[in-house]
């Protein structure tokens, strides 16, 4: 029988995958609290459903950054997804065009912005960027790499530019300090395949990737360059990792055209907030100008509409992606949105919604 939900995929998954990879994908920074708290704190949310509401036509559609799309619903940026199954990035962008909804590419992937964006050209694909340093081996212009990034993105129709801004430095994730994290033999960083330097290695009593990020990533990234970003391409621009009102705020200023409430799913700053917690000081400080997106243990879709009912015109969806990966491929990506779909549908019906404007805040009490 297949998964009934999220959490019977995440079981599954397991038996799929090596010891590393499943490390490396379920894990949490330092002792885990921020990760379980993303899930625990939703609980503290209850639902105050409407009764006596023509339910009849439900309507899950939605538009994210002016376009329209089938669901408030993306795939959140995940490195190395070729971990999970030998398609990787391409298998979920197949299952994200096959849905309708964005999926946000990382610049860690295990296939190229080139081979992504063939699955649909003109499809709803976000590219994801971390930094990296000015480096001799790339363009010698300021921060050569990203700019070449970002073109690639731009020129391969991706929609938007996703800037991770909670990871400076990677989290110190100790399963992959003790795994001593590495990809497998003929795995790599997709993007940088003719950068013979930029790889992960074997470091011992530590995680390959900490070493990769404090090596070859830029911690000195500031709010100016959120402008000099911007300046590279007529991409929207959006921010992940915003955990505070004044730095919603201080991103409207910047120009952003988006905003995501995130903690990278527990995986950077143990003991950051939760970010259903998060949420609603950071709607009101954006003050609708900018659209508010958020991630962070998204599994039922009373979370998705709770998440909604705080402001959230959208979720990401991390780890369960990686999950229906590992024991479907493309097929199982797809079944998990479906589940994710299908409850959200279910939830609305029973609190009195047809369309997602009618996810309000009063549905819910803290
Ligand atoms: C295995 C894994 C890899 C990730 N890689 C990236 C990445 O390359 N870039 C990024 O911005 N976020 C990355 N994230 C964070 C996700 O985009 C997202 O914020 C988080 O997974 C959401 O929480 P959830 O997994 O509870 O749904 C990663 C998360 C996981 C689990």
């Amino acid at each position: 029988m297949k998964p009934l939900n999220l959490f019977e995929y995440e079981t599954q998954a397991k038996k799929h995958l090596s010891q590393m990879a499943w490390d490396y994908y379920v894990s949490g920074a330092g002792d885990e609290i921020t990760l379980r708290k993303n899930r625990t704190a939703f609980e503290d949310f209850q639902l105050r459903p409407r009764m006596l509401v023509d339910v009849s036509q439900r309507d899950l559609s939605t538009q994210i950054l002016g376009k329209s799309q089938e669901l408030p619903i993306l795939i959140a940026p995940m490195a190395f997804q070729c971990l999970a199954n030998p398609a990787g990035e391409i298998a979920t962008a197949k299952a994200a065009t096959e849905m309708g909804i964005i999926m946000v590419l990382s610049t860690m992937a295990t296939k190229s912005i080139e081979e992504v964006a063939a699955v649909k050209q003109a499809g709803n694909q976000w590219f994801q960027l971390y930094v990296h340093r000015d480096r001799v081996a790339t363009p010698s212009e300021y921060r050569g790499l990203t700019k070449s990034l970002v073109e690639r993105a731009y020129h391969n129709g991706f929609q938007a530019l996703c800037l991770t801004v909670d990871a400076p430095l990677i989290g110190r994730r100790e399963r992959d300090a003790r795994n001593q994290f590495v990809l497998p033999p003929g795995m790599g960083l997709a993007n940088f395949a003719t950068w013979n330097d930029l790889k992960i290695t074997q470091k011992a009593g530590e995680s390959g990737l900490f070493a990769y990020f404090a090596e070859q990533l830029d911690p000195g990234l500031t709010w100016a360059d959120v402008e000099w970003l911007r300046s590279l391409s007529p991409l929207p621009l959006v921010i992940k990792g915003i955990l505070r009102g004044d730095d919603a705020l201080r991103a409207v200023e910047h120009g952003a055209d988006g905003i995501i409430v995130s903690n990278h799913g527990g995986r950077q700053l143990d003991g950051a907030i939760a970010t259903i917690n998060a949420l609603g000081e950071i709607v009101t400080a954006a003050g609708g100008q900018a659209e508010v997106l958020m991630d962070g243990g998204i599994r039922r879709g009373t979370d998705i509409l709770k998440a909604l009912a705080l402001g959230a015109k959208a979720v990401l969806v991390g780890r369960p992606i990686l999950w229906g990966l590992a024991v479907a491929g493309s097929q199982g990506v797809q079944h998990i949105i479906e589940l994710l779909r299908d409850e959200l549908d279910l939830a609305m019906a029973l609190t009195g919604c047809t369309t997602l404007q009618d996810i309000h805040p009063s549905l819910i009490q803290s």
